[in-house]
């Protein structure tokens, strides 16, 4: 039963010979170096539409992934060019809330890194804190909370890969953000800047919930993200996040579907992928001519 891969613990020890497998398993499709890693969240999957020479691997094809189980995530990694730019997208994730463990989360943003990428680009959907915030409102992560009560480096650690007490303190890349910033300015879509809160899911929050996290200094508040960053971070790679709050947060206003969130995410998915193409842009032509 695939629950027996998505629970099993996987320090990090264990994770350089995962990696290798499937860094194998890629190279077996295509030598293509990604430049950088998208991982597309709820509603962002249309930026996989614009891929050339792509090839598409299914989670459950590749060695000691399960296949993705959450609604609106198609569950593939693809390698390809976008506007000239290799880059390596995720098309949807794996979640805790689904039973994998912490180890098994991250390994989609460490493959990113295995395979060349150097910055990976984090994006998700998420409630609002902040009560501007509306839905379609997107949000550039500048820090996070991790409320997951998880954290994908206990265990033994592999030195190679990264150190044990790694330091978060700038966890989301100044240099990234700024490069954000101005893709939004130049394609004139509006980007505001604030702090994720990761929990586990699959509930929503309660409106306590909700009124606490606000006050722990939370903009918006989902159910991922937060363990890939760490990871990313203890491997050596640069992350930016962008969160698409689907929903004000529990209390605010009306009741939270799954639905409604889905629809946002369909609505806002198009602006923040013309975003996510300028920087692209941007990002990766220092890293091509280097
Ligand atoms: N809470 C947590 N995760 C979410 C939400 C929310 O309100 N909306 C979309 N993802």
């Amino acid at each position: 039963m695939a629950d027996g891969i998505r629970g099993q613990p996987i320090p990090p020890i264990d994770q350089p010979a995962r990696l290798a497998a499937l860094v194998a398993a890629l190279r077996a499709r295509t030598d293509l170096v990604p430049a950088v890693g998208i991982v597309l969240g709820s509603g962002l999957g249309s930026l996989a539409d614009g891929l050339q020479d792509a090839v598409a691997i299914s989670f459950g094809d590749l060695p000691g992934w399960p296949p993705a189980t959450a609604p609106g995530h198609a569950g593939r990694l693809l390698l390809g060019r976008l506007d000239g730019v290799p880059v390596v997208l995720l098309q949807g994730r794996l979640h805790l809330y689904e039973g994998n463990a912490p180890g098994l989360v991250v390994q989609p943003v460490l493959l990113m890194g295995a395979l060349g990428a150097t910055v990976v680009v984090l994006t998700n959907a998420a409630g609002g804190l902040n009560p501007v915030y509306r839905a379609g409102t997107l949000m550039v992560i500048a820090d996070h909370i991790n409320l997951t009560g998880q954290n994908p480096l206990i265990g033994q650690n592999a030195g190679a890969m990264g150190e044990r007490f790694t330091d978060l303190s700038e966890a989301w890349s100044p240099r990234l953000r700024a490069a954000l910033h101005e893709a939004g300015r130049a394609e004139g879509v509006e980007l505001t800047e604030g702090v994720y809160v990761g929990l586990t899911g699959p509930t929503y929050e309660t409106p306590a919930e909700v009124r606490m996290l606000r006050r722990l200094g939370g903009d918006a508040v989902g159910m991922s993200t937060v363990l890939e960053a760490i990871a990313a971070r203890w491997a050596g790679i640069e992350i930016a996040g962008v969160s698409l709050v689907t929903n004000p947060g529990a209390g605010y206003g009306a009741l939270i579907t799954h639905e409604e969130v889905l629809v946002a995410g369909a609505e806002a998915g198009p602006r923040l992928a013309r975003v996510l193409r300028r920087f692209l842009r941007d990002v990766a032509r220092p890293v091509r001519e280097a």
